[in-house]
This record gives structure tokens, sequence and C-alpha cells, in this order.
């Protein structure tokens, strides 16, 4: 009977854990990681202040990149990106390697982080489970 009471108070406390996980998701604190990483990752081509190089990098502050699905985004981070495009009616013909050794929650923080700053703005959260999605 004990054994039994001990079993199904695991049970709800494991059951607990993982939902309190799943709520755990929160997008400040996405966003605060996300610069960190941006820092790490993302910065030497596009800027501290997201604006690029024009010629070089293409900005992603204001970008209208930004509005396409959030599958592309992270396909542009996982796959990198070449060739000739064009954004904000500038043309670029770069090259940005590709970034799939990154983790699903850090591309889903710079991604959180690129979002929703230098007036960039979305409520919306991509949270790690649609980056794993994302994958091939
Ligand atoms: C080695 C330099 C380099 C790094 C590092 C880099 N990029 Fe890029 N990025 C580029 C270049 C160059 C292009 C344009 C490629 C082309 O001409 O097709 C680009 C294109 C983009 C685009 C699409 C166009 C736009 O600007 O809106 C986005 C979004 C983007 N990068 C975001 C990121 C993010 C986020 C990271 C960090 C995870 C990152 N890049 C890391 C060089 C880089």
């Amino acid at each position: 009977m004990l054994q039994k009471t001990g079993w199904s108070i695991c049970l709800i406390a494991s059951a607990f854990s993982v939902s309190s996980f799943v709520q755990a998701f929160s997008m400040p604190k996405s966003i605060e990681r996300g610069k960190e990483a941006y820092t790490t990752y993302c910065q030497n081509c596009h800027q501290p202040d997201g604006k690029g190089t024009p010629g070089a990098f293409p900005p992603v502050a204001k970008s209208d990149f930004l509005k396409k699905p959030v599958k592309a985004m992270i396909d542009n981070i996982l796959k990198g990106q070449s060739g000739a495009t064009t954004v904000n009616g500038q043309p670029y013909n770069g090259v940005m390697p590709a970034q799939d050794y990154l983790t699903d929650e850090q591309i889903s923080d710079i991604l959180n982080y690129v979002r929703n700053s230098w007036g960039n703005k979305s409520a919306v959260p991509v949270t790690p489970a649609i980056v794993k999605k994302a994958r091939p």
C-alpha cells in the first residue's frame, strides 16, 4: 500500500515537471539569451545594430526578410544562404554559412531576439519545438 502511494506521488510529480517545463518558455528570457547568441553567431556579419554592411551583409533590422514565414527564417540559419538576393531593395551576393550545429533553443532564442530588436516586432514566439520540427 505504502509502495503504491509512493509510485503515484512519483507519477504525479513527473507529470507536473513535464508540464511546468512546457509552460516555462518565457519570451523575455528567450530574447535575453538570444541577444548573447546573436552576439556570438551573427553579429560579426550582421552587426550589433542589425544593420549589416552595405553591399556585403544584408540588414536583419527592419529587413523585409523577417516578413517571411518562420520556417524560412529557421531554414536560413540551418542551411545558410548564398547567391544573388535582394534585401530592402539592395542587391547582395554573398555567403552565409549553415549553422545547423546550433541547438533548437539557440535558434529559437536568436530568432526571438532578432524578431524583437531594432524596431522589429513579433509577439508570437518561435519555440524550440517549432525549430525541431523544421529540421530536415
Ligand atoms: C559569415 C557571415 C554571416 C554570419 C555569421 C551570419 N550571416 Fe546571415 N547572411 C550573411 C550573408 C552574406 C547573407 C546574404 C546571402 C546572400 O547574398 O544570398 C545573409 C543573409 C541573412 C538573412 C536573410 C536576409 C536578411 O538579411 O534579411 C538573415 C535573416 C540572416 N542572414 C540572419 C542571420 C542570423 C540570425 C545569423 C546568426 C545565427 C546569421 N545571419 C549569421 C552573412 C552571415
